[in-house]
């Protein structure tokens, strides 16, 4: 068999699940962001077939994923959940396309890189590969991490306890409009709709709504634990989480507890914080401002504040130094869709490293580096 082709610095690219929550904001990113493409093919599933989506100031037709072919395609972009990842995926492998997922379905698979391009560029594969598949973490863990690896490169983290305050978005545009639904009918007096949450979401928390396991963790737990392992290399740290959905729109609020091999003042952390790419440091304690859900909609950056020290829960010894913190960061965006166009920038910017200096510079100018 011939080795598949390297990804051209131009490539046609394709969007599978396109329609969803995430597949709108990656069209919205990828005209802000001016990603350089070719060809753009929208997909959905059979539903969708024959309607449109806006995309640069014209309409594209949204086809059928299931139908559709990808020999003309370079990079294959998914968001259609993990069943349909799993169908698609080898279709597009088998085509020569690169591949970008944004499921579970191949976080773990040592055949695919999992990368958040400021934790990890290192995992990142050659635009030639293999591996072909590069796996967009967890939304939750993105955020965490984005918080966490300054600290845990510059003071090394042992040990990490996270409480999830996760939006609707991450359940699907069809979960964002039920949460509106009930609000409407909550405001009008009526009974609310619950076809996809299947209780009253307003006024209201629960815990997340992914299958629990038999030791009692949910699948979400479970992900941000085994994916903080892999993105860290770091296969034997303690990871523990309790994750929940609460009745906001778009962003993830994640509060976390980490222990330090090397003690920091909160001053040291804000300084690493400060440097960090990706994040923004809201931590101002007089006026009592901090991350918040709706001050990091539509940003790019995680909001990281709330940064103490917490000696109380230190490791007796003096080791495990505590320190506590908030991180806040916009889940369609850097927790999915901005993630997965910035492992594309970043795959296009390597491309382009191997070859003359000014097509390199149209590739890697743009992208935002790692
Ligand atoms: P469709 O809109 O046609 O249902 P969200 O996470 O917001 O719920 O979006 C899920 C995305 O995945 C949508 O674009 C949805 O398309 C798409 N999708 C769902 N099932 C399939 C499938 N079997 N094949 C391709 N795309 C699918």
């Amino acid at each position: 068999m011939s080795p598949p082709p390297p990804l051209p610095l131009v490539p046609n690219v394709a969007i599978v699940g396109a329609t969803g929550a995430v597949g709108r904001e990656l069209l919205e990113l990828m005209t802000e962001r001016v990603v350089p493409h070719g060809m753009l093919r929208l997909l959905a599933s059979s539903r969708s077939a024959g309607t449109t989506l806006p995309y640069c100031g014209t309409e594209v037709p949204v086809e059928d994923a299931d139908a559709a072919s990808f020999d003309d395609v370079d990079v294959v972009i998914v968001s259609a959940g993990g069943d349909t990842a799993r169908r698609l995926a080898p279709r597009a492998l088998e085509a020569g396309a690169f591949v970008i997922d944004n499921s579970s379905a191949f976080r773990m698979d040592p055949a695919a890189a999992l990368v958040v391009p400021e934790v990890n560029p290192e995992a990142l594969p050659d635009p030639a590969g293999p591996p072909r598949i590069v796996a967009n973490p967890n939304c939750s863990t993105i955020i965490a991490l984005l918080a966490l690896t300054p600290i845990h490169r510059a003071f090394g983290v042992q040990r990490v306890v996270a409480a999830t305050y996760q939006a609707a978005s991450g359940g699907g545009a069809a979960l964002v409009a039920e949460l509106e639904a009930q609000a409407r009918a909550w405001a009008a007096g009526e009974a609310p709709p619950m076809e996809v949450c299947g209780r009253p979401y307003v006024f209201n928390v629960f815990s997340h709504d992914s299958p629990v396991g038999p030791d009692g963790t949910n699948e979400e737990e479970a992900k941000l634990r085994r994916e903080t392992r892999r993105l860290w290399n770091a296969p034997d740290l303690p990871v523990s989480a309790t994750c929940v959905r609460v009745p906001t729109r778009r962003s993830h609020l994640v509060a976390l507890h980490a222990w330090l091999e090397t003690e920091a003042t909160e001053d040291e952390l804000r300084a690493v914080l400060e440097a960090a790419p990706g994040v923004t440091l809201l931590d101002d304690r007089a006026a009592n401002r901090f991350p918040e859900p709706v001050l990091a909609a539509g940003g790019d950056d995680v909001l990281v504040g709330r940064i103490r020290r917490d000696p109380e829960q230190d490791d007796p010894g003096g080791s495990g130094h505590a320190v506590a913190l908030l991180a806040c960061g916009d889940q369609l965006r850097k927790g999915a869709a901005l993630n997965a166009i910035q492992i594309l920038e970043a795959m296009l910017g390597r491309a382009g490293a191997g070859t003359s200096a000014s097509t390199s510079e149209t590739a890697a100018g743009a992208g935002p580096g790692t």
